[in-house]
């Protein structure tokens, strides 16, 4: 099984939906000495084989495929998944629904119950294809699902933002904690939706959760400097997890309007900060605060409803290149991204050169 203490270099690529995370982002992670990551959220599970073989033709290396976890499938926020809960979710999507059709004169979204984010055949797929690492955020699996992967030699990931979340995910039978920290660009893996995501700083979150478990501990959020990877390492993590900073590498799949917005935003010309948001998903999720942000600050605890409503608006902007209507993740890193190739931000990371490899 897949060893983290073994990886030739301590650095993740995060696994990032939404069409940024690429073959050719995990391979070229992975073959640089770190450890790329597929992402499976919003794709169907075909696709995601596609990648899955499209990645092994590209490197040697071993690489990690990450899944959402569903309400339905998720044990530690049971009360997600009961039918009131479920039930006032749509309620307060419906509504939202209503203030967004007024509010842009567009035609919204409809909220779908049955999407479960194609988890059985997702979880069909990886237990087939046995990549080394299968990673979940958003919930954590039961623990015979965790058990059946280790089965196939697949080591299993947990993403946790506080030591309550790392000691059930541990119980379960993860075999490494992906400790997310406040910083992070995208959506908090916070284990219940409910939670307003916690504000404690990474490098005191990775001392908390190793006085729980002794789980190796990757450390995310807001890693920009090859200072930072070590200081999250220096606080007992095993290896880093990094996100943002590969988001305008040649390899990622990141939208050109972000990448615009992106590059505004290292330059000091625009967008001089990031913020929570649930206006995008439901869920909390940090990015370049814009106007969408600015206009919902209040949207509902409703993933992923809210998604799906906004999902023909988000669809809308892009294509006008509009960067005040679409999701603008990103981390509190955002000032160190380059467009250097994801082999080199790697490397330079990790602290061994950044030159050509
Ligand atoms: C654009 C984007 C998409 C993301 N999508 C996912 C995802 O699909 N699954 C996941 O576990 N984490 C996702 N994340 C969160 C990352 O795994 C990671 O926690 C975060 O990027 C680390 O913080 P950083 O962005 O400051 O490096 C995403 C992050 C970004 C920026």
């Amino acid at each position: 099984m897949f060893n983290l203490h073994s990886l030739p270099l301590p650095v993740l690529g995060a696994p990032m939906a939404g069409g940024v995370s690429t073959p050719e982002l995990a391979a070229a992670v992975s073959s640089a000495g770190g450890l790329g990551f597929l992402a499976a959220g919003y794709k169907s599970a075909d696709a995601v084989r596609e990648q899955i073989l499209r990645t092994r033709s590209l490197t040697g290396a071993g690489f990690g495929v990450n899944l959402f976890v569903p309400d339905h499938a998720n044990t530690y926020a049971a009360n997600t998944c009961a039918a009131a809960e479920a039930d006032r979710k749509l309620a307060a999507a419906l509504a939202f629904r209503d203030r967004l059709a007024a509010g842009t004169g567009l035609e919204p979204g409809h909220p779908n119950p049955d999407d479960d984010d194609g988890w059985p055949a997702k979880l069909d797929l990886v237990l087939q294809e046995q990549p080394a690492v299968v990673s979940f955020t958003f919930g954590l699996p039961d623990a015979a699902v965790l058990a059946e992967l280790a089965g196939r030699d697949i080591c299993t990931v947990i993403t946790v933002t506080d030591p309550d979340e790392a000691r059930a995910a541990a119980g379960a039978g993860a075999r490494v904690l992906c400790v997310q920290g406040p910083g992070a660009g995208g959506h908090r893996g916070t284990l219940d939706s409910a939670k307003a995501p916690g504000d404690v700083p990474l490098d005191e979150l990775l001392r908390g959760i190793a006085e729980v478990s002794d789980l190796p501990l990757v450390a995310a959020g807001g890693i920009a400097a090859p200072s930072d990877a070590a200081a999250a390492l220096a606080c007992g993590a095993t290896a880093v997890q990094v996100g943002t900073l590969l988001l305008l590498s040649p390899e990622a799949g990141t939208s050109p309007v972000h990448r615009l917005a992106l590059r505004e935003a290292a330059l000091g010309s625009r967008w001089q900060e990031t913020s929570l948001t649930r206006a995008f998903s439901g869920r909390p999720a940090r990015g370049l605060t814009n106007e969408f942000m600015r206009t919902y600050p209040d949207a509902p605890d409703a993933y992923p409803y809210i998604n799906q409503i906004t999902g023909p608006l988000r669809a809308a902007a892009a294509a006008e290149g509009n960067p005040d209507g679409v999701s603008l993740w990103a981390g509190t890193g955002y000032r160190q991204v380059s467009g250097d190739a994801a082999g080199i931000i790697v490397r330079r990371l990790a602290g061994v050169g950044d030159r050509e490899y």
